[in-house]
């Protein structure tokens, strides 16, 4: 993070732990939950308390988290002895919250500014790539509209065009026709639909395989790969519809083998660490590469400087050991002294949306049957786009809840899952009831 942290090693987890959550959707909640479950957590403050999850868990911070007004939040931080803090989102590690609240004395779990290039700037993050023969989609990267044009009508295959910055998981358009992809184009580089993120576009080759998402922690020098997941962005079942930010995930990939995972880490999480390192980028969070298993091997879609959500929940759920303890490692530099243990179990998260997502959609509906839906055993109900009104909870957001639940196999931990979505309801709501669904048969 800041300078006078690079490649040093931070102290040992103390015996009591104030901890700040940054982030207010499902994957904070997921956060939470578990933080709270550490012997040595002292304080947990959240900034999100709207968010009735995160508000059940920890004391409210108050604070605005803008960039612009960051020295708010390092008094606050300051006034109440806060040793470690968890950055959820990716907007906040973009614009450089770590670097300002990381101290010798206060850790800061979540990359620096520079470091969430990786997925703030995917030009700069191809060329990262390419650097170290990271095996990704061959890629062209344009900040000229009349050129990008012409680089599509020269090219035979449909390629997927992206706006380079950030835009909540909706900057990916994987056009059908070649007047799909120029109005995609103009949509990006002229009438700014994402804002300052389709300045510059990647241009990249379509690939095709089954996707999956594997997560490492990464304290400057050592990763610690996590289980893998399988997420779904499309909104419809059968993988149809448009992408959202994910509408439902499992853990672990039964169809994902051991020596395809041993070349995920071998071929790149490790060559991506050393080209980090010859930035002279301190990397310390998690490294989120978001892969597709071509007929050619794994290679890179995207990679994240975050937690994905819903990923995030599948994976707190199946988390035995002391996610404080794994939290303060990495922030620490001290990976490689601790272990991180897993249930054997699989879980299974279904994401409720609101009527209308991923467009505009409708707020203030009441949600009923959340008690009921929680109280069934190895369930949790997370909320992402929830608040509370009028006594009751109503939603508030796109994604509203996570509905997860653990299971012998996947196709348990699914069908456990839907069990519980059924209790839920709140008017149009939307779900997909085939996550997972493609395992069934596997295991
Ligand atoms: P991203 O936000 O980069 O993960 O992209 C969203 C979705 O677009 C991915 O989950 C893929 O389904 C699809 N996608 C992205 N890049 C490619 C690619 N190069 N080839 C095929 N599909 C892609
Ligand atoms: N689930 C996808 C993401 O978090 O970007």
């Amino acid at each position: 993070m800041t300078g006078n942290r690079r490649g040093r090693k931070g102290p040992p987890c103390p015996d009591k732990v104030n901890v700040l959550l940054v982030g207010g959707g499902g994957r904070e909640h997921a956060l939470a939950w578990k933080i709270a479950q550490a012997p040595r957590l002292g304080n947990l403050y959240v900034t999100h308390s709207v968010n009735p999850g995160l508000a059940a868990l920890g004391k409210p911070c108050a604070v605005p988290i803008e960039a612009r007004e960051s020295w708010r939040l390092i008094k606050w931080c300051d006034q109440h002895q806060i040793d470690l803090v968890v950055i959820g989102p990716e907007g906040p590690l973009a614009e450089g919250m770590a670097d300002a609240l990381a101290t010798e004395k206060r850790l800061v779990f979540g990359v620096s500014r520079a470091a969430a290039q990786i997925e703030a700037n995917k030009a700069w993050a191809k060329q990262l790539m390419r650097s170290s023969s990271v095996p990704t989609a061959e890629a062209r990267i344009f900040s000229n509209y009349e050129q990008a044009v012409q680089y599509l009508q020269s090219r035979e295959e449909m390629p997927v065009i992206k706006a380079s910055g950030l835009a909540a998981g909706k900057g990916v358009v994987v056009p059908e026709s070649l007047e799909e992809a120029i109005e995609a184009l103009g949509q990006i580089m002229k009438q700014r639909i994402f804002g300052s993120a389709g300045e510059t576009v990647v241009i990249e080759e379509r690939l095709s395989g089954p996707e999956v998402s594997v997560f490492a922690l990464v304290d400057g020098r050592t990763i610690y790969v996590l289980e893998p997941c399988q997420d779904h962005k499309r909104l419809l079942e059968g993988d149809e519809g448009p992408n959202t930010g994910g509408m439902g995930a499992y853990s672990p990939v039964p169809w994902l083998d051991a020596s395809t995972l041993a070349r995920i880490e071998q071929e790149i999480l490790v060559p991506t660490l050393d080209a980090l390192v010859r930035e002279e980028i301190e990397y310390r969070g998690v490294l989120y590469a978001g892969l597709m298993i071509t007929p050619a091997g794994p290679k890179v879609i995207e990679f994240n400087c975050r937690f994905g959500d819903p990923e995030c929940q599948a994976l707190m759920m199946r988390l035995r050991s002391d996610l404080l303890e794994a939290l303060w490692a990495t922030a620490a530099g001290r990976l490689d002294e601790i272990e991180v243990r897993w249930d054997g179990r699989s879980s299974c998260i279904v994401v409720i949306a609101s009527p209308g997502y991923p467009g505009p959609h409708r707020k203030g509906l009441p949600i009923t049957g959340l008690e009921e839906a929680a109280a069934l055993e190895d369930v949790m109900v997370f909320h992402a786009g929830t608040k509370r009104e009028g006594g009751g909870i109503v939603n508030s957001g796109g994604r509203v809840l996570g509905v997860t639940a653990l299971g012998a196999t996947v196709a348990t931990a699914r069908h456990r899952t839907l069990q519980a979505c059924d209790l839920i309801h709140f008017e149009g709501m939307q779900l997909r009831r085939d996550i997972g669904a493609a395992c069934a048969a596997l295991r």
